[in-house]
């Protein structure tokens, strides 16, 4: 299993036939795994009439069925899994908008290709042993902060375990500490940039020089800004807890042009939401991730919900890469028969020279019409018309009409952690989608 992890903390780059070869030996066996051990998967395949012996070659995947997080959610909290309990060192859960939450466990070998995964990220985003790494993502049930510690760590890296939150005390940390790194979601670091220059430094005096920033969709238009902002390597790390964590998949400091998928570990597949069938490689849809080495909880065709294509590597040309994540299925809003993802706003307030990147979107509806409002900070040091921009913006490159009210710079809430973009107070619909 562990035929490239024995050089630790390199990037591999087997030849194409042999990472092949690979995939499907642990895909072989991680069917069977799923299907001696649990019952969920065993139904399923029955159901599908497929069993783990029909997979021959890397292609016969398709023919098994997916899962969802409904899935997860209803063997809530231990029906996933696959060894006894006792060979379980740790869970981690996500927190789920809406009611039930779901859990993930690993095993000691799982915590280490985990650890493993991390290290090799954050060398191709051009952290290097002996590098100082501030951790501000979550330390908890959220995979981000322990994900990143342990990988950090198994690099040879020193860590400063800051967590999200206090953002004062991060801006102290930073100055005193002089970490060469951050990792944190990059809503929260434009939170931190704030924090720098209310205590009177300038954020691109300190001693940050990469940042690896993920949990949350952002756009080129927020790179150049982070980038602008702070004068340092903005790069983007993947990853979600069914999977394993942050860790899946990390674009190359070098290239900054999408993010390379630890094949060798997660198998990745583009399908069409709507039918399930898989797209011919380049197709844009969503993504679906097969677990390759996990014991604890190996997850077969988990449809993730995250929007992009799949394109050949680069940096690392043995591994496919993502494209940057363009959306979610569930955060799609329909706006009167127009498809619209916060993101393409967010590309719109970061070219509008007098708005901050602060902003949210407010749906609301009125006479069953759904109306959207962009509420959005101003720079406090340029008056443009931000409001006719941002509104001709829309129109023209999204074709929709949208609403803009400019508030005073510091007004909007800032998330400490994964930000919620969107607060929809349309009639029949709960909190924030
Ligand atoms: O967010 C794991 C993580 C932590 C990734 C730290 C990167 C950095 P979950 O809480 O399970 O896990 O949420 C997973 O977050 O399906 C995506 O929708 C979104 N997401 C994660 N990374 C990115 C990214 C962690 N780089 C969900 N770009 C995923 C866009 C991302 N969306």
């Amino acid at each position: 299993m562990q035929r490239w992890s024995r050089s630790q903390s390199s990037i591999p780059a087997p030849q194409p036939e042999e990472l092949r070869e690979l995939q499907l030996e642990r895909l072989q066996w991680t069917l069977r795994h799923a299907y001696d051990h649990v019952p969920f998967y065993r139904k399923k395949f029955d159901a599908a009439g497929v069993r783990p012996e029909d997979c021959r070659d890397l292609d016969d995947l398709a023919r098994f069925p997916t899962t969802t997080k409904e899935d997860l959610r209803a063997n809530y909290p231990y029906g996933m899994f696959a060894v006894p309990r006792n060979q379980v060192r740790r869970v981690h859960a996500s927190s789920g908008t809406t009611g039930q939450p779901t859990v993930v466990g690993y095993t000691e070998g799982d915590l280490s290709v985990w650890a493993e995964v991390m290290a090799r990220s954050l060398l191709a985003a051009g952290v290097r042993p002996g590098d100082t790494v501030h951790v501000a993502y979550g330390y908890g049930l959220f995979t981000g902060g322990l994900g990143a510690h342990y990988g950090a760590e198994r690099l040879g890296c020193t860590v400063i375990p800051a967590s999200g939150g206090m953002s004062a005390r991060q801006v102290r940390l930073i100055t005193d500490l002089q970490p060469e790194v951050i990792m944190v979601t990059p809503s929260y670091l434009l939170a931190l940039a704030d924090e720098f220059e209310r205590a009177g430094i300038d954020p691109r005096t300190s001693s940050l020089k990469v940042g690896v920033f993920g949990a949350e969709p952002w756009t080129e238009g927020m790179r150049a800004e982070i980038e602008e902002r702070f004068g340092l390597d903005a790069v983007d790390i993947y990853g979600l807890s069914e999977v394993i964590g942050p860790g899946v998949a990390q674009e190359s400091v070098e290239t900054k042009d999408g993010l390379h998928v630890w094949e060798d570990h997660f198998y990745p597949e583009v399908v069409d939401p709507a039918t399930a069938d898989v797209l011919p490689h380049g197709g844009h849809g969503e993504l679906l991730f097969t677990s390759l080495s996990k014991t604890a909880m190996p997850v077969i065709r988990y449809a993730t919900r995250d929007l992009t294509r799949l394109l050949p590597g680069t940096a690392y040309p043995a591994f496919r890469r993502i494209e940057k994540i363009s959306g979610r299925t569930d955060d799609m809003i329909i706006l009167r028969g127009v498809n619209v993802f916060p993101s393409q706003i967010e590309e719109i307030v970061l070219t509008t020279a007098g708005a901050s990147p602060h902003f949210r979107i407010v749906l609301t509806s009125c006479d069953r019409l759904d109306q959207l409002t962009v509420e959005v900070e101003a720079r406090a040091e340029l008056r443009t018309p931000v409001a006719r921009c941002i509104a001709d913006m829309a129109k023209r490159d999204i074709g929709i009409r949208v609403d803009v009210e400019v508030v005073p710079p510091g007004s909007l809430e800032r998330s400490t952690g994964k930000l919620r973009r969107v607060v929809d107070l349309r009639e029949g619909r709960v909190g924030s989608a």
